[in-house]
């Protein structure tokens, strides 16, 4: 599932860039360049991080199963 729409980044790019070190929203932002434009985006984004850090997120991680309402 398309997260920033303005990027096309997607929920599993935003898993995998914090399993592999990008542990904040400014860190993910940057890495993939998702909600740098319009902004809209962030709040999921940062639902993505926090949920994928805390491990309580097995409906996050499984991207296919992510929903908006999950935020
Ligand atoms: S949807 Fe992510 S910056 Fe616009």
């Amino acid at each position: 599932m398309y997260v920033c729409l303005c990027s096309a980044v997607t929920t599993d790019q935003i898993i995998q860039c914090v399993r592999s070190g990008c542990k904040d929203l400014d860190a993910v932002t940057k890495q993939l360049g998702a909600g740098l434009n319009c902004g809209s985006c962030i709040y999921m984004i940062s639902d993505l991080i926090a949920k994928t850090e805390s491990q309580d997120c097995s409906r996050a991680v499984d991207s296919d199963r992510f929903e908006p309402d999950d935020i």
